[in-house]
């Protein structure tokens, strides 16, 4: 257990708006927190269409990306790009302890020009789904690394990032044949029965990471495991339900590329600018 000490408190570091409950002490707290963020992001341009389950203006594209809540996008990079870049990350030196059972590691690569080319070619995608562009100043390499078992870890269980819309892009540079990234699709709508199965797990006081009832999840087809091609990304909107897979294998390695367009500094940042906004009007 001890392993996964560092991951965990990193877990709840991310996403304070779940997890900072301040559970039975100040419980009006959370209703207030929870009805004023989901208040602010229903306002906001983009993820208002998360609150809106019939949206007649919504392209083809995004008529997938709401209602599934992802998008797969195979050969992102092209072929020179992503040979140069396969190089290019197995340059980095990850410091791995081969006695843990399981690790995850990130590593920041600073490289301008793959920098620039995945906020580029990023940008085109959220552009596509009508979400505002992402200042990407470095590029954060995941290691998930199994050498044992990763059982532990608190990510491998069905669970929501936020309970507000949340988007993470994942790139995958290699072919994913162990460990996937998995999400029940349809579970992107913030409707009353979401609302209502929130807030009722916002006054539990064991629940990591932030589950909903399983009633709830039942209501919902299988989830999808994402078994991509090398050089495919995916963009998920998180607040869906969602997990890493178990390792089944007892060793391997995961790698990933991770970019949070709305999350939970980037997300709040942008809201708190539409409430200047909607100050200002
Ligand atoms: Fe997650």
């Amino acid at each position: 257990m001890e392993t996964f000490k560092k991951r965990i408190s990193g877990y709840f570091n991310t996403c304070p708006s779940i997890s900072r409950r301040f559970n039975g002490l100040f419980p009006f707290l959370n209703i207030f927190r929870y009805l004023f963020w989901n208040w602010l992001a229903s306002k906001d341009p983009f993820l208002s269409k998360f609150y809106t389950s019939n949206n007649l203006t919504l392209n083809k594209i995004e008529k997938k990306f709401f209602n599934n809540g992802f998008l797969i996008i195979e050969d992102f990079l092209n072929l020179n790009d992503h040979n140069n870049f396969l190089k290019n990350i197995s340059l980095t030196n990850p410091n791995l302890d081969y006695k843990k059972p399981h690790q995850i590691i990130t590593i920041n690569l600073h490289d301008k020009y793959f920098v620039n080319l995945f906020k580029k070619k990023t940008n085109i995608l959220l552009k596509k789904i009508g979400a505002a562009p992402i200042k990407i100043n470095n590029l954060s390499l995941e290691l998930n690394v199994v050498n044992g078992s990763d059982v532990s870890d608190p990510n491998t269980k069905l669970h929501i990032d936020r309970f507000i819309p949340t988007i993470k892009i994942f790139y995958f540079p290699d072919n994913v044949k162990d460990s996937p990234f998995a999400l029940i699709p349809n579970t992107s709508m913030i409707d009353i029965l979401r609302h209502k199965e929130t807030l009722k797990a916002l006054t539990k006081k064991d629940n990591t990471p932030f589950q909903l009832s399983k009633l709830y999840m039942n209501n919902f087809p299988k989830e999808k495991k994402f078994f991509v091609r090398a050089n495919s990304l995916i963009i998920a909107a998180t607040h869906c339900i969602h997990r890493r897979v178990n390792f089944k294998s007892k060793t391997g390695t995961r790698r990933s590329i991770r970019i949070v367009p709305y999350g939970e500094i980037s997300g709040r940042g942008k809201l708190l600018k539409n409430l200047n906004f909607l100050d200002a009007s």
